[in-house]
């Protein structure tokens, strides 16, 4: 079988057309306009500080579930323009488990990042979605430190404390004691729950007490604790993480409470609404230099039909007004904003990116040129095998090398990749119309060696491209999320949560299918090209 270098590309789109405005726009009454998403594609459960004492910066955490490497924190100087600057797991020591995990939706949960001591602090948890809500092994809750976000290196390995539930977040009280917040394993709760940290090193924390019970939603979770005016104010998600998703606030003298539930909660939501942009919950509140204060969450952007929506949860910001004394009142979520002034544009940000959206729908054109790295926002499902990924290999130059994986990307029963790993990496779909092309070099001579391009929901939804020496077999493939891959895989799966809790990865892959096979793919001219972003 001979093969010339082959073209393949994916295009998508969402939704019919919708005008891009610009990235930043000013309105007359001094207020910024900001659009969301803040960042399109797989970036749920947002978690955002405002650190003055460095260089007046923004940094975001968002959860990455299986990706690797996970944890995405980007920065910004003018809450318009962000940058990847890093992930906090980046090492395959930092948290060897990550490799081992089962199920799409397993992997990194919702990460709380907060500045303190001239630290930066990422609290989460590695999710084993397989195993049941009660069994404390499937929570493995962690902590990360930093003292420089900007360096790979400086973040630490994972700190363990026990905990069967989720959503941790960590907040120091001004008499020095240090208070985890999470939400307890739903199917025994619902409860917000709270232990002082003893250790917060060594993860040694006291007893956990229930303080919250929400006011009576589905699975009160993602807590974060502020404090304001005297009062310590409980921020939480409610309703699941679907339609019905919603923040709630609650709050009390004391930091044990008990708590009182806001009159007017939800403080927000788009439940019931036509809005394009549906789920919103799961917020965390920061306050910039001009001591006015923002919200980010997460959301989908199904529109009410809540059916096609391949980019997952996404990061929406959005604004807040705060009196003293006085429960916080949100902006509801909408594509556009009309928002507080915001700091002057400012793109001096360190860090090896890209930004996200920036410039608006210019196409990204990696060449892989010798003696360059790969560039840093490309992302794996668990840890790869590095040596399977060569940029500019001697034999030709400015192509990726990939080596094969007996994996495929449906990989094993149960989602597990195994110590092999799967030659899989990819970029997050981050515009609801695009297009992503590469060029392929392979010749496969094995039954079984295939190598193209996939757009990855899970490792169950899967659409792929490719190039297999296999005659008696078609290629095959859905789009992402539908029923009849779903019930071809036969488990009787919550078809809803697989699709909702993750975005699209677009990328490359080689495998032998389970066989034997060597014969490596060169990729060459990786295109991605934003055509549009629907907002309305
Ligand atoms: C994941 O599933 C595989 C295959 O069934 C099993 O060997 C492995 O122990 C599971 N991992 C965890 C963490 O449960
Ligand atoms: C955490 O739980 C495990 C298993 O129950 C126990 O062995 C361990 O001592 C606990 N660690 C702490 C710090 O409490
Ligand atoms: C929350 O619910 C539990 C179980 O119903 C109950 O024991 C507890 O008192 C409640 N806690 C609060 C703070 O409302
Ligand atoms: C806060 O509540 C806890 C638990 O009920 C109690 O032990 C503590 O004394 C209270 N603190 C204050 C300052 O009232
Ligand atoms: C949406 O409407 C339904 C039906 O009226 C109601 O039960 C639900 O509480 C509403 N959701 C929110 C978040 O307001
Ligand atoms: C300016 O932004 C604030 C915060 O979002 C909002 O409350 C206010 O209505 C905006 N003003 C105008 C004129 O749009
Ligand atoms: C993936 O590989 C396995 C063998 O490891 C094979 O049974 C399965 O058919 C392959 N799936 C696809 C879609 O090629
Ligand atoms: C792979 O190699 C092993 C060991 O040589 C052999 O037993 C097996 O049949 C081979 N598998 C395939 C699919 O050719």
């Amino acid at each position: 079988m001979f093969l010339p270098t082959l073209l393949l590309g994916i295009a998508a789109s969402v939704s019919a057309a919708a005008a891009q405005a610009g990235d930043r726009l000013t309105t007359g009454n001094g207020n910024s306009t900001i659009l969301n998403p803040m960042f399109p594609g797989f970036y749920p459960d947002p978690s955002c500080i405002y650190v003055p004492e460095w260089d007046k910066t923004f940094f975001c955490a968002s959860s990455s579930f299986n990706a690797f490497p996970g944890i995405p924190i980007h920065a910004s100087k003018d809450l318009h323009h962000w940058k990847l600057i890093g992930r906090a797991l980046n090492r395959r020591e930092q948290l060897p488990r990550l490799a081992h995990t089962n199920r799409s939706t397993s992997g990194i949960w919702a990460p709380t990042i907060r500045f303190h001591d001239d630290t930066f602090w990422v609290v989460t948890t590695l999710v084993d979605d397989d195993r049941p809500q009660a069994d404390a092994s499937r929570w493995d809750n962690i902590i990360f430190k930093s003292k420089d976000p900007y360096d790979p290196a400086s973040w630490s390995v994972a700190v363990h404390f026990n905990y069967t539930g989720y959503d941790p977040d960590l907040f120091w009280d001004d008499d020095g004691k240090v208070y985890l917040t999470a939400a307890h394993a739903w199917q025994v709760g619902p409860y917000i729950e709270q232990a002082e940290v003893i250790d917060l090193d060594k993860g040694i924390i006291g007893e956990w007490r229930i303080i919250w019970n929400g006011t009576g939603g589905l699975a009160p979770e993602g807590p974060h604790i502020y404090r304001k005016d005297g009062w310590y104010y409980l921020l939480a998600a409610e309703g699941g993480t679907g339609m019905n998703h919603m923040v709630t606030i609650a709050r009390s003298r004391n930091i044990s409470g008990p708590y009182e539930s806001n009159p007017a909660n939800p403080v927000l939501t788009n439940a019931n609404t036509t809005s394009m942009f549906q789920t919103v919950g799961h917020a965390d509140l920061f306050q910039d230099g001009n001591g006015n204060w923002w919200a980010v969450a997460l959301s989908t952007r199904s529109g009410p039909g809540y059916l096609h929506y391949p980019m997952g949860r996404e990061t929406v910001l959005t604004t807040v007004r705060w009196p003293e004394g006085e429960w916080p009142t949100f902006t509801p979520i909408a594509g556009e904003i009309s928002a507080w002034p915001t700091p002057l544009e400012d793109l001096n940000i360190r860090g090896v990116g890209p930004f996200v959206n920036h410039p608006p729908l210019a196409t990204e054109h990696l060449t892989f040129p010798p003696n360059t790295p790969l560039p840093a926002h490309l992302t794996h499902w668990r840890f790869p095998i590095s040596s399977s990924y060569t940029p500019s290999p001697p034999e030709k130059p400015n192509t990726l090398r990939l080596t094969p994986s007996r994996l495929n990307l449906t990989a094993l029963n149960g989602n597990h990749a195994g110590p092999e790993g799967q030659t899989f990496i990819s970029r997050r779909q981050q515009h609801t119309l695009f297009s992503f092309d590469v060029e392929l070099e392979f010749v496969p001579n094995q039954a079984g060696e295939e190598a193209g391009v996939s757009a990855f929901l899970t490792q169950n939804h899967h659409l792929d491209m490719g190039v297999v020496l296999l005659p008696r077999r078609e290629a095959t493939g859905n789009w992402p999320g539908e029923e009849g891959q779903e019930a071809e895989e036969g488990k009787g799966e919550d078809l809803a949560l697989h699709v909702r809790f993750r975005g699209v990865l677009l990328g490359i892959y080689a495998t032998t299918n389970g066989g034997n096979g060597t014969t490596p793919a060169y990729f060459s001219n990786w295109r991605y090209t934003p055509l549009e972003q629907f907002r309305d």
